[in-house]
């Protein structure tokens, strides 16, 4: 019996195909999946990658309350037309203490990934106010009333905690000053220390230029810390990956 008739046993017998194609698929699952299990973590390190400051985070939760994500990705692939327009190709890395992820599937408006520093703080305001102000041609919504919603800390450590069980490394020192950061990173009087040693390139500005801490102040804070972590003039893709 030649091997093309042994295999036409399989072929004319559909349980023993499908017994035989799970056997296979079973294999290569395993293959594929197994060693997973024994790496450490699947995603390169990089320097300067940081959780969030306070501030920052509670700007992120607005981003995602309002829908941001609806119209704008945060992810740039590494094809030129991208990283020409918007910068370099996003790590891993980047959105590793980012839960949920942000990066989206569908651009309305230009990918966010490293609009952090590219504007002015009043630039972000007055676009988030009436963005055609700035850009005439925009359909992006107007969010001005983000300027009249006053936030406190309230809450800010145990939303902290809540990114610490899923695995963002805030310390027990970033816990304990989660409220003093928040308020802080919004204050140019401030003393900030602490909070740029807890949290380096954070942007400490009176972002919306009220005196109340508002939502537009975290959500701007957000903004302007996108893809600024790592620094791009020095890092090197591990060779070995
Ligand atoms: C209906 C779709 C839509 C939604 C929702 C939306 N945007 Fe936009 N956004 C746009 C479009 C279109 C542009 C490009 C024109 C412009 O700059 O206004 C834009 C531009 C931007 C820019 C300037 C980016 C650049 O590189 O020039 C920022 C920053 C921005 N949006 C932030 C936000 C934030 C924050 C939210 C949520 C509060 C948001 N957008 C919600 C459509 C949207």
């Amino acid at each position: 019996m030649g091997i093309l008739d042994k295999h036409k046993i399989l072929e004319t017998n559909a349980t023993l195909l499908l017994a035989g194609s799970l056997f296979v698929v079973t294999i290569g699952g395993i293959v594929e999946i197994a060693p997973l299990f024994y790496l450490e973590n699947t995603i390169e390190k990089v320097e300067g990658v940081r959780p969030y400051s306070p501030l920052e985070l509670a700007g992120r939760d607005i981003y995602i309350r309002e829908g941001c994500y609806v119209c704008h990705s945060q992810m740039i692939r590494p094809m030129r037309d991208e990283v020409e327009r918007y910068g370099h190709y996003s790590l891993a890395a980047e959105s590793m203490y980012d839960h949920p992820f942000q990066w989206g599937s569908k651009r309305t408006g230009p990918d966010l990934a490293r609009v952090g520093g590219r504007y002015s703080d009043a630039w972000h305001v007055d676009h988030l106010i009436n963005p055609q102000s700035v850009v005439p041609e925009s359909i992006m919504p107007k969010y001005g009333f983000l300027m009249d919603r006053v936030i406190e800390p309230e809450f800010i450590v145990e939303r902290l905690e809540t990114d610490r069980m899923v695995g963002v490394p805030y310390s027990d020192e970033m816990l304990a000053e989660a409220a003093a950061d928040f308020m802080a990173q919004a204050n140019p009087d401030a003393d900030t220390e602490g909070l740029m040693a807890r949290y380096p390139k954070a942007v400490v500005s009176n972002f919306d230029g009220q005196a109340s801490l508002t939502e537009m102040d975290a959500l701007v804070a957000y903004l302007q810390v996108l893809g600024t972590m790592v620094d791009f003039s020095t890092f090197q893709p591990d060779p070995m990956r």
